[in-house]
């Protein structure tokens, strides 16, 4: 373990600092084998093990998954249910064997409405990562997270600043938003997926994707592999990034 890096494949090319995914088609997965929504989170999650451990092993620093959306709470109890057992899973897990795969786990979004054991695990999780200093590479879940919440809650920081006469409005800059964002320490992701098909952002990382790649593909969450990962970075690879220059 940690001895050798895992040899990439093909030639991908150079690695992006920050991938995004929106981890999306479980549900599909499992009606296509008559399994109930659950069997297909179950996959899912081994996935995102899987693609992140993978990330992490070809340099990837930052790796960023879309869990829980803050409109995912429309779905029924049970599956709700379903996926908060999972991360308490994943939350265990990662506490147990984050120093030795030297990966930070952290958690994004509004933790405030999660169950309380759910929210320690976090704080714990936090506390380790807070642990493998500034070189460890970073996965990061987003729960409960919304894009249009996030920047609300921006704003309401930033007003409370104003209020409090420590900030002037003409002085708001973009940095002042950005650093108001969970994502206030991580660079905006280059390169963001989107399987199972759907060509929509569904309110993932607004503010961060300004000039990220996206990368869709029809393969669901639970059938993505490691070669598909190779696929996108090779395909973000081909692409010639201009940020409004020329
Ligand atoms: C993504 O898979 C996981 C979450 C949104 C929690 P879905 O559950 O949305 O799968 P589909 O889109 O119904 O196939
Ligand atoms: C986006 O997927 C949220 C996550 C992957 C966590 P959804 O399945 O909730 O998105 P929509 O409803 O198809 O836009
Ligand atoms: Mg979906």
């Amino acid at each position: 373990m940690g001895l050798f890096k895992k040899k990439k494949t093909v030639d991908i090319g150079a690695v992006p600092t920050h991938i995004a995914v929106i981890m999306d088609g479980n549900g599909r997965w499992a009606k296509k084998r008559g399994l109930p929504r659950s069997a297909g989170h179950a996959v899912g999650a081994e996935t995102f093990r899987t693609v992140a451990t993978y990330c992490k092993d070809i340099g990837v620093r930052y790796f960023t998954v879309y869990a829980f959306s803050t409109e995912n709470w429309k779905r029924p109890q049970e599956e709700v249910d379903a996926l908060m057992d999972l991360f308490r899973k994943y939350l265990r897990e990662a506490a147990d064997t984050m120093a030795e795969r030297g990966v930070a786990v952290r958690v994004i979004g509004d933790l405030s409405v999660l169950p309380d054991d759910i929210m320690s695990l976090i704080h714990e999780t936090g506390q380790i990562a807070d642990g493998l200093g500034p070189d460890a590479a970073t996965a990061t879940l987003c729960i409960n997270y919304g894009g249009r919440d996030e920047i609300k809650n921006a704003v309401r920081a930033l007003a409370r600043e104003v209020q409090a006469g420590t900030l002037q409005p003409e002085d708001i800059t973009e940095a002042h938003i950005a650093g108001r964002l969970y994502t206030a320490h991580m660079p905006d992701p280059d390169l963001i997926i989107r399987p199972s098909g759907e060509i929509r952002v569904s309110n993932f990382l607004l503010w961060q994707s300004a000039y990220s790649e996206y990368y869709f593909t029809d393969t669901l969450w639970p059938d993505f592999k490691t070669s598909d990962m190779d696929a996108a970075i090779a395909d973000y690879n081909r692409r010639q990034r201009r940020f409004g220059g020329v």
